[in-house]
């Protein structure tokens, strides 16, 4: 360190600082994209829920036409019209809901899921697995977030309430349509407040290199060259002065005491290298009258 000038160590210092500012903001960037993907995808989560509710509130959605792809009911009643009624439960008409909304999706795509699923198509994946295995351990847990290769994961509880025992609960009980289609073994055996499943939800993911490319744009880079401008003309500044003190000091030392230091004076001045030539400046009025009454001793 001893071998390195001023503006050198000022360089370092500040290319530190830059780097360790740089640190931090990606951290805060890095937090407030996650915190912005949880809002999105529990928006999501919030709107699927509803609909569940207001299909669970309803009963079943009745449709008169089976339309492809979109063909699975779980009763059947005639109409007046000798044609046919076909009734869809809540998860079933979710599950559409969530077929019809991820083919069009820009953005989120959704599901329901469970570990102890019904259909195929609401079977699992590994984040989905854990998050569910995540709120059985915790019944406190709201949600459970992940990023998985580019894509942030969201999953919401869906918990049993009382009207969802008809069809989870004893099979004894379950609706004959449900045993005919799905069996008496699958999804039953629940209680009131266990977790049946999950709201599982995916975004997009703002990458790192997102991150870092929203960095190193045109105005960043000008503001830190600014920056770096104004500390350097103030470095600058102080080291020029401290070159010119240390001339005049080592020209005083040499026996130039006319030398003239000009500065601030302290009374009017809280500049430190204001007082150090003052200091020096007291210094050498002290040697000038040393040498005076050496001078006067002599001639005695
Ligand atoms: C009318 C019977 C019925 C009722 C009441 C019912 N469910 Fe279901 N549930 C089903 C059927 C049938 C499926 C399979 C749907 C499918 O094919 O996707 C299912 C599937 C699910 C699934 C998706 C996982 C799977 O098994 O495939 C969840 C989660 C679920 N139900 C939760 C609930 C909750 C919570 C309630 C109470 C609010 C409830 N269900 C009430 C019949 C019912």
């Amino acid at each position: 360190m001893g071998r390195i000038s001023i503006p050198l160590k000022f360089l370092g210092v500040f290319t530190l600082t830059m780097l360790l500012t740089a640190g931090a903001f990606m951290t805060t960037l890095s937090s407030l994209r996650t915190y912005t993907a949880r809002h999105e995808a529990g928006a999501v989560a919030d709107q699927v829920i509803a609909f569940r509710t207001w299909v669970a509130q309803t009963g079943m959605v009745w449709v008169q036409k089976l339309v492809p792809g979109y063909h699975d009911f779980l009763t059947q009643e005639n109409a007046a019209d000798g044609g046919n009624f076909y009734g869809k439960n809540p998860a079933l008409a979710t599950r559409e809901l969530s077929m019809i909304a991820n083919k069009e999706a820009t953005r989120a795509i959704f599901r329901v899921t469970s570990d102890d699923y019904r259909h195929e198509d609401n079977m699992p994946d590994g984040f989905e697995t854990s998050a569910i295995r995540a709120f059985r351990e915790d019944k406190q847990l709201e949600f459970v977030e992940r990023y998985e290769d580019g894509t942030y994961r969201y999953a919401r509880p869906i918990l049993v309430q009382l009207e969802c025992l008809k069809c989870h609960g004893d099979p004894e009980d379950a609706p004959p349509s449900v045993i005919e289609k799905y069996g008496a073994e699958k999804a039953f055996g629940y209680k009131v407040g266990e977790v049946r499943g999950i709201v599982s939800v995916s975004l997009p993911a703002v990458g790192g290199r997102e991150v870092i490319r929203s960095l190193i744009n045109p105005w960043t880079v000008f503001f830190v060259l600014v920056i770096f401008v104004i500390n350097l003309l103030f470095i600058h500044s102080v080291v020029i002065r401290l070159v010119r003190l240390t001339r005049s000091a080592e020209a005083i030392a040499a026996g130039k005491l006319e030398t003239e230091l000009i500065y601030t004076n302290p009374s009017e001045s809280n500049d430190e290298l204001d007082h150090l030539y003052h200091a020096t400046n007291l210094l050498k009025r002290s040697l000038i009258i040393l040498f005076k009454r050496l001078d006067q001793q002599g001639r005695r």
